[in-house]
């Protein structure tokens, strides 16, 4: 079995030991509207607020080789070209590591006595990637060294980039000082913006003319000039344009040279774009090279942002006997949550970052796993996503980050999405206990003077879905509830069309179990809320959960488990009844979770089925068995062979909502066992089967029917991140807030059942020692009081 990392607690890094990972592992940097996605070979690319519309470098998704384009330092050393990072040029390396920390990745390179050490980061302050590499002769001799410094601009829509070369091979434009090289392509007409790369110190030669860098015929690993020695101080006019800085460095033995790079991207004001005619006013880009022009400033930016992550994972953390679990929890997992709301599902190694928007019901679940960090990010984000709801309480599926403007590409008619206001709302009163939330004014569909308060786009949420019901007295699915690909109005049969924006059916009448469970649990706590603020709209609530209550019990249960669905026509789906896809995960989770006939034994029966005939080495698949052929009165579901994505997968998402039933349910052993088994730090599955990053949870793990049972795809950007945060904090470790305290209800086997817990609770710090016994109490309520508060609780 290979290896190709471990982790490193005390400094919060994984460390990558070998350049040629099973698919690239990436990081993220950037804390506010500046990120860059980094692999362990410093590939990758950066944006500005939106990956699509301001991408600054170029990237090649579905290149050949694998991950090409970064920010590539190269290093001619003699006859040998190489680089820090192992790519693009693959020259082996006597020493090769990557650490990937909290926002900054370290890549280090070693060759021939020469020792490359590079540190990426995103400051907080500024809209820019520092790069700092140092050289150390170890050798006993005195190098004659050229280092080159590399990257490629995309022409700024990393859509029409890729595909509109009429016009691109002509456009682009920079500019080039002794020590900076500036992109300006489109500057002259309606764009404000422009993007430099430059260094702490002039640079020796240049080419901002990717042909004459590299030679039309060849790739990043083999640029004549490097290999040369040379520069062929080319200002590029039209075709692609690059940077690439040359540097002379003569290294005695023992010497270091330390050099430090700004990408950086500014926005003028458009009465003072131009310094001269045509001349860029760069007065923003050269503040920010100042800001990190010297290595004490560099390391003080670095120091800055590392106290900003110190800070956020402190206001959570555990310390128990089980290391993977503390470092999920105190690491891996909230980190992962932070990316997540930053991104949405816009721009990973999966994501391409030029198709999906910010998500209706993907950032409302997302802020379940930052509302203890930044809650008054989450503030906003609620109010962003409420206002693109319809009058009718509807929604729009997406909405666009740069306008925040809903999309109408996809539209709205997704069942479940109004629902998930409540859930994330709830989330955050409960965190921050800040009503005034309800209060605010928040238009539909962004149209000004059409305001009506969140608790009114709550309400009408609620009412949306609690009126939409079918035959059955269960929601109306819509083209769709929180799975995606179960598209039960939609009959496609035309292969051009995306099931998700493809013309439904008028008047389709399918129904869905899972919305069904998570109405009834989102029902009642909007109900829990609608009470304590006093409002009378409370017992109206209460009785259409109990009405969706006994719909499910009557209609919704198939004698061994939840339906899943009803179809167009009103027939099962998810029953013994039917050949294939006899039972489903999301509808088990959800009524669970719900409690849907808890006294009759219903939920019990549910999670042994999911356990029976879902769970696998590897997880709980989605649906089994999976359809083995195109159904199209099911839609996309059946279009993905056995045991991949919502066909059979595990879908890592969903996952936490059966152990999180399985917590409320009292089932500590299943609870525990799903939960290492999807989680990565666990390490189930080696480094080579499951091909992904093993510090972060991906979207899917291919399922028990699949070719390559435990393989991943798609890590990163996943509702699995806010969803197993929960499960964890609140479940397992039993920390839960509620609108006036924290109660502690544990779910963990006893021989772990002894730990501690640090939590910031709005302006209070809890020190709690949790001590789990057989036939304690269960629960423990603390009540919320600010101040220092060292607890011990035994449960
Ligand atoms: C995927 C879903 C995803 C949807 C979004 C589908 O192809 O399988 O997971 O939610 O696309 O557009
Ligand atoms: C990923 C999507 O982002 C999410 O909204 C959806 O619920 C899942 N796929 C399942 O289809």
């Amino acid at each position: 079995m290979n290896s190709y990392g471990h982790f490193d607690d005390a400094s919060r890094e994984y460390v990558i030991t070998r350049p040629d990972t099973p698919w690239p592992w990436i990081n993220y940097m950037g804390t506010g509207d500046f990120f860059s996605l980094i692999s362990n070979t410093a590939g990758g690319y950066c944006f500005c607020r939106d990956a699509k519309f301001r991408r600054i470098l170029r990237y090649r998704y579905n290149g050949v080789p694998m991950d090409a384009g970064g920010r590539y330092f190269y290093i001619k050393d003699g006859d040998t070209l190489w680089n820090p990072g192992w790519k693009p040029c693959r020259t082996p390396l006597d020493f090769y590591e990557c650490r990937h920390g909290m926002g900054y990745t370290r890549i280090c390179g070693e060759k021939d006595g020469l020792r490359a050490e590079s540190l990426f980061f995103v400051p907080l302050e500024h809209r820019c990637e520092v790069h700092r590499v140092k050289l150390s002769n170890r050798s006993d001799r005195p190098k004659t060294v050229r280092l080159y410094a590399f990257i490629e601009w995309c022409l700024w829509n990393a859509s029409t980039d890729m595909e509109n070369f009429q016009r691109n091979l002509s456009t682009g434009e920079v500019e080039v000082q002794p020590d900076a090289i500036y992109h300006k392509t489109e500057y002259r007409e309606r764009r404000n913006h422009y993007a430099f790369y430059g260094a702490n110190r002039p640079f020796d030669g240049f080419d901002t003319d990717r042909e004459t860098f590299l030679g039309m015929y060849n790739g990043f690993d083999a640029p004549v000039q490097a290999l040369a020695g040379t520069s062929g101080n080319s200002v590029a006019h039209g075709w692609s344009p690059v940077a690439a800085e040359r540097f002379d460095l003569e290294l005695a033995p023992g010497a270091t040279e330390e050099l430090i790079f700004v990408l950086g991207y500014v926005e003028n004001p458009a009465d003072a774009k131009f310094s001269a005619p045509g001349v860029i006013n760069k007065t923003a880009a050269r503040e920010m090279l100042e800001a990190y022009s010297t290595g004490v400033r560099v390391d003080a930016a670095f120091a800055a942002l590392r106290a900003y992550w110190d800070d956020l994972l402190g206001r959570f953390t555990v310390a128990s006997d089980v290391p993977e679990l503390d470092r999920t929890v105190n690491v891996w997992n909230q980190y992962q949550c932070m990316i997540t709301f930053f991104m949405s599902r816009s721009a990973s190694y999966f994501e391409s970052g030029i198709g999906r928007g910010m998500g209706f019901r993907d950032s409302n679940q997302d802020l379940a796993g930052i509302v203890h960090m930044i809650p008054d990010r989450a503030r906003q984000r609620i109010l962003d996503i409420a206002a693109t709801q319809f009058p009718d309480g509807g929604c729009y599926h997406q909405y666009q980050p740069l306008t925040k403007r809903g999309n109408n590409d996809i539209g709205g008619g997704f069942g479940d999405d109004p629902l998930w206001l409540i859930f994330g709302t709830v989330a955050y009163l409960k965190e921050t206990g800040d009503f005034s939330i309800l209060d605010e004014p928040v238009p539909f569909d962004n149209v000004p003077g059409s305001e009506v308060s969140l608790l009114e786009h709550l309400k009408i949420s609620f009412r949306r879905v609690a009126t939409g019901l079918g035959p059955h007295g269960l929601p109306l699915i819509g083209r769709a509830d929180w799975n995606d690909c179960l598209n039960l109005n939609c009959f496609s049969l035309d292969p051009d069309e995306s099931f998700q924006t493809t013309e439904n059916v008028a008047g389709g009448q399918a129904e869905s179990l899972m919305i069904a469970g998570l109405f009834v649990a989102e029902g009642k706590d909007f109900a829990e809320l609608l009470e304590r603020l006093g409002d009378a709209d409370a017992s109206s609530v209460r009785s259409a959960v109990c009405a969706m209550e006994d719909s499910v019990k009557k209609h919704g249960w198939d004698g061994e488990w939840f339906l899943r669905a009803y179809d167009f026509h009103g027939g099962k789906i998810g029953s013994r009844e039917c050949d294939e896809s006899k039972i489903f995960i999301e509808s088990q989770g959800w009524c669970a979770m719900a409690r849907i006939g808890a006294g009759e034994g219903l939920c019990d029966k549910a999670l042994d089925s999911a356990v029976k005939h879902l769970e696998c080495e590897h997880g709980l698949v989605l649906n089994a068995p999976a359809f083995s052929s195109y159904l199209y009165q099911y839609g996309e579901i059946s279009s993905y062979p056995q045991g991949y994505k919502e066909n059979g997968g595990i879908f890592c998402h969903n996952n936490p909502w059966v152990i999180i039933a399985e917590a409320m349910a009292g089932h500590v052993e299943d609870a525990w066992r799903h939960y290492t088994k999807i989680t990565p730090a666990f390490g189930r599955q080696s480094h080579d089967l499951r091909k992904v990053e093993p510090y972060v949870f991906c979207q899917m793990v291919a399922g028990a029917e699949a070719a390559r049972p435990g393989e991943g795809k798609n890590s990163w950007l996943t509702g699995t991140a806010a969803w197993t945060w929960k499960c964890v904090s609140e479940f397992i470790l039993g920390v839960k807030p509620q609108y006036d305290g924290l109660l502690i209800e544990p779910c963990i086997p006893l021989r772990y059942g002894t730990y501690r817990i640090h939590r910031r609770f709005r302006d209070a710090e809890y020190d709690i020692t949790i001590r789990c016994t057989d036939g304690g109490p269960g629960k423990v309520f603390i009540p919320y009081s600010p101040g220092g508060h060292v607890l011990e609780v035994t449960v």
